[in-house]
């Protein structure tokens, strides 16, 4: 109950669903040359704008990210952090950028438990507001080395931060969402002086299509645009960001920030339905989940059932969520810091013995998918080592593709700023105390605990699918807890069933995580696969609220060019791609 509360509390504040847009809006655009997809159409166009001036997928990837920081900061931004994942073309290689925040050097793995007098609100809040929320901030250093280790040369720094710029100093019109977000968190937010600004006077909140700017904000990216990453990590951006967390109680040092390096990583791959998908790999449960899903749906659908959406279909996908989920609490952690059983998650043998507790008419409990390793991994640190989110995906001339996932946790971050940048509050994705949720309802697991410099569990799940050498769709989604299944969901609609961008966006999804035992399902759904799943005995819970996937699918002509680059922006968000 206590998880169920919280994951709903947080999924109204996170990702509106503005179902009624669905029917008119596909939120599709098709492009011949290149294209992006982000949920906010001024983003887009920022990216759109590099590409037109010569740079690659990598230079628009930052801009797009830079912009998504000025006009969405309740969901991404310089003081957050994420995941960007790339496929060069040119020598068909893949690339993965980690600049998740990590926890200060004086974080314990008691910080966020219970403490005397505690009630279990002001325990939660403790990782949600304020200082000790706040984790180092990644994305200067991730913007930083997508423009310097994947960008093209072709654009300088201060043509890629131009669009974001000019954006926070000329101002841009507020959408529903900030109404939603601002009349929810109203009086905390309205303290500090970014935030404080966009009220109107004598408004307790910020109305939808009013005009804001973030001047503060102008003059950080121009540092930005100036010397890269380095004032974020060692000047006047540092100072400030240092300054305003202490003021907010929290514990963050001008060494933790100097300390901050991005972290490449190796993608997780996987063949599955005769594709190969490329995802994100630990601090991210993302990838590893995905894959486990597929590999149990490849089990169970046998061909004939795996051309249309059906009840089967959806009562695999959320009996093949549950094992998954499970073991994220149990075995996932930063790789850095504790052992992270993937290899051993993602084995054959390991699927086909949790394939046979499916039951093609049943719902099986949660449990009867826990499938413990035969040896558990080693908890402790190794020696010497220690939705408010956006998804985006651009799609070059060259043939490079970015997915990129960026946060600040939950709408508005800590909710205060530094140097105009919403400060994060992503220490609420560690586990407050092992066994507690966190407040997208996903129970706290031990390699999860906060240490020093260590990267929180994630559920971001940038993906690009490949056909033999081809890449064909690049997704990746907001919305917490529901990051994965609905990105998942999205692939498989158009692989599976052959989907355009548009139609794959517009299906209604389900959604099931283990804990709690029901499965959601979006406002919309075919009522013949409602009752379906609820015959097989699903606890059906209704949501008008869901995650928000952004997508682009490329189709190919017989020649091998692209013919088509199909970008979808959520519906559910309003955003909208460009391209070309
Ligand atoms: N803060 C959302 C996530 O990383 O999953």
């Amino acid at each position: 109950m206590r998880s169920r509360l919280s994951l709903t509390v947080a999924l109204a504040l996170l990702v509106p669903v503005l179902v009624a847009q669905q029917a008119e809006d596909t939120g599709e655009a098709v492009f011949a040359q290149y294209a992006v997809a982000s949920d906010h159409e001024l983003a887009s166009q920022a990216g759109a704008e590099v590409l037109a001036a010569g740079g690659n997928a990598a230079d628009a990837a930052a801009a797009t990210m830079l912009a998504l920081g000025v006009v969405g900061p309740a969901s991404s931004g310089l003081g957050g952090g994420g995941f960007a994942l790339y496929y060069r073309a040119s020598d068909h290689s893949m690339h993965y950028i980690d600049f998740r925040e990590e926890a200060p050097g004086a974080a314990t793995a008691e910080m966020f438990a219970r403490r005397e007098g505690d009630d279990e609100q002001t325990a939660a809040n403790r990782s949600r507001a304020g200082g000790l929320a706040v984790g180092v901030p990644g994305e200067p250093a991730g913007v930083e080395a997508l423009i310097e280790q994947l960008g093209s040369g072709r654009v300088t720094r201060s043509q890629i931060v131009a669009p974001a710029m000019r954006r926070a100093r000329e101002g841009w019109d507020t959408t529903p969402l900030w109404e939603r977000f601002s009349r929810w968190l109203g009086e905390s937010l309205r303290a500090d002086p970014v935030f404080g600004r966009w009220f109107p006077r004598g408004s307790a909140f910020i109305p939808s299509g009013h005009h804001v700017d973030n001047p503060a904000l102008a003059r950080t990216l121009g540092e930005f645009a100036a010397h890269g990453a380095e004032p974020f990590y060692r000047g006047r951006v540092a100072r400030e960001i240092v300054r305003q967390v202490r003021a907010h109680g929290g514990v963050m040092t001008a060494e933790d920030l100097a300390a901050y390096r991005v972290a490449v990583r190796e993608p997780l791959v996987a063949e599955h339905f005769g594709r190969r998908w490329v995802t994100a790999p630990p601090p991210s449960a993302g990838g590893v989940t995905l894959l486990a899903s597929l590999g149990l749906l490849e089990r169970w659908l046998p061909p004939s059932l795996r051309a249309e959406d059906s009840v089967y279909f959806r009562h695999a996908l959320v009996e093949s969520w549950k094992g998954p989920y499970t073991d994220r609490h149990l075995y996932l952690g930063d790789p850095d810091h504790v052992d992270v059983p993937t290899a051993a998650l993602l084995r054959g043998e390991r699927a086909d013995q949790r394939a046979r507790v499916f039951h093609p008419m049943l719902a099986q409990p949660t449990s009867r998918y826990d499938l413990p390793l035969d040896t558990p991994p080693r908890r402790a640190a190794r020696p010497g080592g220690d939705a408010g989110t956006s998804h985006f995906c651009v799609a070059d001339a060259e043939g490079n593709v970015a997915a990129v996932t960026t946060t600040v946790n939950l709408p508005f971050g800590a909710r205060f700023t530094a140097a105009g940048l919403v400060l994060n509050d992503q220490m609420d994705d560690f586990a407050r105390e092992v066994g507690q949720p966190n407040a997208f309802g996903l129970v706290g697991g031990a390699p999860n605990l906060p240490g020093p410099s260590r990267r929180p569990l994630s559920s971001m799940s940038p993906t690009i699918v490949f056909e033999g050498d081809r890449p064909i769709l690049c997704a990746g989604a907001a919305g917490g807890s529901r990051i994965i299944t609905a990105t998942e969901q999205v692939l498989l609609f158009s692989v599976l069933f052959g989907d355009t961008a548009g139609e794959a966006l517009a299906r209604r999804r389900v959604h099931h995580q283990g804990d709690p035992a029901t499965t959601s399902y979006e406002e919309g759904m075919d009522e013949a696969l409602v009752d379906g799943l609820r015959r097989r005995g699903h606890d059906m819970q209704s949501l008008d609220h869901s995650a928000v996937v952004q997508v682009i699918r490329l189709v190919y002509g017989e020649d091998g060019a692209v013919t088509q680059i199909q970008a979808g922006s959520d519906p559910r968000k309003g955003g909208r791609p460009a391209g070309h």
